[in-house]
């Protein structure tokens, strides 16, 4: 079993970008610019959001936190989404979800300009990675492409069993493993909560990608042996023993699965942090031009 470590890859990625960072701007270019929406005060939000921005001082982006109370309105939020397209300094952004249940989500995701879309959700970005053109991909799915790519897995011909089927992350991963790509070309089986006989699907799983959210969702009894696991969960857990009163565990049942598995992320120090560091990468993308020119 080989641990596909996302705490020293996304050192590595971070790293690869500052020097890319540091090179452009050497080189008279403006320094790349993400800018951050959070509405109100969700404890995850805020913690994802932080830990956004501070990866953006570590690689040298500029970044900008625009943080409005839980009472915004959603035609405020479509004016910061409005002032953003049209700030030439910024080169991303992303509007934290979820949003305050009065905001249309929706709404606020098809006012972002497609161009500035780092995170992907945009139907335009999603379409263009439907059809494999350029385009924003959503950074979980993005991160463990990464992943697969950097520990030299070859996917091609495989059977990729995805567990749940969101927009952020089942749907678009189940997109790209099957897409001809250097990381794809697989069979993909896409489950969710409706899914009958999904131990016996498993177990005919090559690879399997759990985004279901519930802790250790995946048993032992349901994994063949050598199979890669991708585990996308962070679900928090109540552990008296720590001094927070909880511990973060996946998806996937990591003590029992390890050890049948041929490759297999750790949560916490897998998948999670490999979601910023494809954000620094769309950002870097968007601010040389390479998705939309
Ligand atoms: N909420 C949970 N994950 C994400 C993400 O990747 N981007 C945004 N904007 N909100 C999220």
């Amino acid at each position: 079993m080989q641990l596909i470590d996302g705490k020293l890859l996304s050192k590595q990625i971070k790293e690869e970008i500052a020097r890319d960072v540091a090179d452009m701007k050497a080189d008279g270019q403006k320094t790349p610019h993400l800018a951050a929406v959070l509405i109100g005060a969700n404890p995850a939000s805020q913690f994802y959001v932080q830990s956004k921005v501070k990866s953006c001082k570590q690689v040298g982006f500029k970044s900008t936190l625009i943080e409005r109370g839980a009472e915004a309105t959603e035609a405020e939020v479509l004016q910061i989404v409005e002032d953003l397209n049209n700030d030439p300094d910024v080169d991303g952004f992303i509007v934290q979800l979820p949003l305050p249940k009065h905001i249309d989500e929706l709404k606020v995701t098809l006012a972002i300009d497609p161009k500035k879309d780092v995170d992907g959700f945009h139907p335009v970005n999603v379409g263009r990675m439907s059809l494999g053109l350029p385009s924003y991909l959503p950074a979980t799915p993005y991160g463990i492409i990464q992943m697969l790519e950097r520990y030299k897995i070859e996917t091609s011909g495989l059977h990729c069993v995805v567990v749940g089927r969101s927009n952020i992350v089942g749907t678009p991963m189940s997109i790209l493993m099957s897409r001809k790509a250097k990381i794809g070309n697989a069979t993909v089986t896409i489950t969710h909560s409706r899914t009958r006989n999904l131990k016996d699907i498993l177990l005919k799983a090559d690879i399997i990608i759990a985004a279901i959210g519930i802790p250790n969702f995946v048993t032992a009894d349901m994994v063949k042996k050598g199979t890669i696991i991708i585990d996308v969960g962070i679900n928090r857990v109540e552990d008296a023993t720590r001094k927070r009163g909880y511990r973060v565990v996946g998806d996937v049942d990591f003590e029992n699965v390890a050890p049948k598995a041929s490759f297999i992320t750790p949560v916490p120090g897998g998948v999670g942090l490999m979601t910023v560091t494809s954000l620094l990468m769309n950002t870097l993308q968007a601010a040389k031009g390479e998705v939309y020119g």
